[in-house]
């Protein structure tokens, strides 16, 4: 086997490149620990959606997509909240290595789905932050949840971070869109300010898309109206931040 000059003694007594490998080694366990934690949590949610349908409603799930982080993108997280570049530094402070996007097709949905998922074992709920109630400054909505799940391993249970991102069709639409506009750099400031308050205004359009979609359906359902929540309570006020100009002079 070619090994680029060193001979396997040398490689054998290099700390450097033992403490390399190793690193490589224990990443590459730590990284199969978060593969197993989406499918653990991907299965978590499957179930939900077979219960929510056998007990009357449509699927509540349109979607769910899984991904890791890349190396790459793992490395620049670190540096811009300045942590240490080691294994140790990712497995403590990085929740969305192992992310998760569950699309649903109403807003209450969300909320049905993503409680149901906090209340199973084998959860521990770290964080919330629920930027439907209250949205980012440029509009983007989505729940997101911050999660350890539990794995069984043949050496013993783990308890491995996830990010559960969960959000309506409507509010997928629109931040799909968005970061594709948001990577396009060869704008000049004025035509970035420009697409930025009109991507506001698509996202106060995508709330009143949910908005309605969810009336229409409670009346549809109307008859068996147990589940309904007030409107405002699912969807928020919608109360983005106000920007320059949208205070009248
Ligand atoms: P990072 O942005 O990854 O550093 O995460 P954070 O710890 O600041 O958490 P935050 O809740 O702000 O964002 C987590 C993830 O939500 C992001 O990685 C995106 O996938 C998504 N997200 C947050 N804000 C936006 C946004 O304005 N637009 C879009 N399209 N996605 C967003
Ligand atoms: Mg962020």
């Amino acid at each position: 086997m070619p090994n680029y000059g060193f001979t396997h003694a040398e490689l054998r007594n290099n700390q450097e490149y033992q403490r390399l490998r190793q690193e490589l080694v224990e990443a590459g366990e730590l990284m199969n620990a978060y593969s197993c934690a989406l499918l653990e949590v991907k299965s978590k949610l499957d179930i939900l959606n077979e219960y929510f349908s056998q007990y009357g409603e449509q699927n509540p799930i349109n979607d769910i997509q899984t991904r890791l982080k890349r190396p790459d993108s793992i490395y620049e997280k670190l540096k811009r909240y300045n942590l240490p570049i080691t294994i140790e530094a990712i497995e403590e402070n990085l929740y969305d290595v192992a992310g998760i996007r569950v699309v649903c097709s109403f807003v209450d949905d969300v909320y049905r789905v993503a409680e149901g998922l906090m209340a199973q074992g084998g959860i521990i709920v770290d964080g919330k932050k629920d930027y439907i109630m209250f949205p980012k400054e440029n509009g983007y909505r989505s729940l997101h949840l911050l999660l350890r799940v539990a794995i069984h391993l043949p050496s013993g249970k783990k308890y491995v971070k996830v990010e559960v991102q969960f959000r309506t069709i409507a509010m997928e639409f629109w931040a799909n869109l968005e970061h594709k506009m948001r990577y396009k750099k060869d704008m000049d400031e004025s035509m970035q300010e420009e697409v930025y308050k009109e991507l506001r205004r698509c996202a106060v359009m995508s709330n009143e898309l949910d908005r309605h979609m969810q009336e229409l359906r409670y009346k549809i359902e109307g008859a068996h109206s147990s589940n309904q929540r007030d409107l405002s309570d699912i969807t928020g006020s919608f109360s983005l931040p106000p920007m320059d100009d949208d205070i009248p002079e």
